[in-house]
């Protein structure tokens, strides 16, 4: 596929609910979909249908009140799983089955398949949830750990039987940028009918480097990028999905692909994803931590009151924050403060201004943060 939109699935409600402690309840998946939908979210994984009643309740409700974004459901490559997943996401609008088996030697070992074993069973589980939806994405799980003729092999079957996207996902955070990238564009130019259908990258965070994982494989050729909010995920998480559709606006002089996220909704979505999943979100995370529009040292502070692009790439509105925040601690500066207080309606000469400024730093030498209030 020769475009430059990038599709942006979200896996929050799936792989990001399957992290320990995680859990959402029925009516906070209900919203977060909704959330989704409502960013431009272009496919939604709701969740993993036969893994349980509230799972399959959840993906089949989210599935019914759906407006725009595709919504997928999970499933393990056999038809018991397949059905039950077709069976909850036949109420989208636009409806997708999600089947994936571990073509890993490390994975085959776990169901006790040969290679060709294998290699029948995706070919027929495939077609049978073709036959049921012409939505089909397929996923060779631990792909990067795969053997390579092999990985080709599976693609090139699950491409034949009528998968139309093939997710190649990064299962343990073990890839690295210049790998991830090569993956792809290797699969695209081997792969015979790849250049027919999508290919998507699903990438852990166990290294950290996830998100430039998902970035290179996009330039490897992938269009669609797999994310949660927040980075939520099975141990050190999935691939954030701030992060991905920020850097991609951002740096579009190099990275020149479209996603149609709003991201105005980022702030609010992340705030919400935080509150119900239970997962707090990091200070210094980037895009959307309580830090990623703060600043406090005086330096930084008498930049930003005279040109905020001097210490910021982003404006706060763009991810939906009303401001930055110019934190009043013992490193801010006496530009700050006379900023600060003019903002509380004290307009000082400098004789009260420099009276003012020393109480505030033996003050703030002895708080973490000074607040309007100790100002006033
Ligand atoms: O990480 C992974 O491999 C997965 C698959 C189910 C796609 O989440
Ligand atoms: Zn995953």
């Amino acid at each position: 596929m020769t475009t430059n939109e990038v599709l942006i699935f979200d896996t929050t409600l799936r792989d990001g609910e399957q992290s320990p402690g995680a859990t959402m309840t029925h009516a906070e998946k209900l919203e977060i979909a909704e959330l989704l939908d409502e960013m431009g979210v272009n496919i939604i994984e709701a969740g993993f249908p036969i893994a349980s009643e509230g799972d399959f309740n959840a993906v089949t409700e989210i599935s019914k009140r759906s407006k725009s974004a595709t919504i997928c459901g999970l499933a393990r490559a056999n038809y018991k799983d397949i059905d039950r997943c077709w069976e909850a996401v036949k109420h989208a609008a636009f409806p997708r089955i999600h089947t994936f088996i571990g073509t890993s030697e490390l994975h085959r070992a776990i169901p006790n398949l040969t290679m060709d074993e294998m290699a029948e069973r995706i070919h027929d589980t495939v077609t049978h949830a073709r036959n049921l939806c012409d939505n089909v994405q397929w996923s060779p799980m631990d792909a990067t750990r795969t053997e390579w003729d092999y990985l080709c092999r599976t693609v090139e079957i699950a491409i034949k039987a009528g998968a139309t996207t093939i997710n190649v996902p990064d299962t343990v955070g073990y890839t690295a940028p210049a790998e991830s990238a090569d993956l792809i564009s290797r699969l695209i130019q081997t792969v015979p009918g790849a250049d027919e259908i999508i290919f998507a990258t699903h990438c852990h965070n166990d290294l950290g480097m996830a998100t430039a994982n998902s970035l290179a494989a996009v330039a490897g050729g992938a269009r669609q990028i797999e994310c949660t909010i927040n980075g939520l995920g099975e141990r050190a998480g999935n691939t954030a999905l701030e992060e991905v559709v920020m850097a991609l606006k951002v740096r579009s002089d190099i990275m020149p692909f479209t996603t149609r996220i709003d991201t105005t909704k980022i702030m609010n979505i992340s705030r919400r994803v935080a509150t119900v999943s239970g997962f707090a979100v990091q200070f210094n995370k980037a895009i959307v931590g309580k830090n990623a529009f703060a600043h406090e040292s005086g330096i930084h502070q008498d930049g930003m009151l005279k040109n905020a692009e001097t210490f910021e790439i982003m404006r706060p509105e763009d991810v939906g924050l009303k401001e930055t925040s110019i934190v009043m601690g013992k490193h801010s500066g006496r530009a700050a403060l006379r900023s600060k207080l003019k903002e509380l309606g004290y307009d000082l000469a400098d004789n009260q201004l420099n009276d003012v400024f020393v109480r505030f730093k033996a003050l703030a030498d002895r708080k973490k943060e000074v607040f309007e209030d100790d100002l006033i």
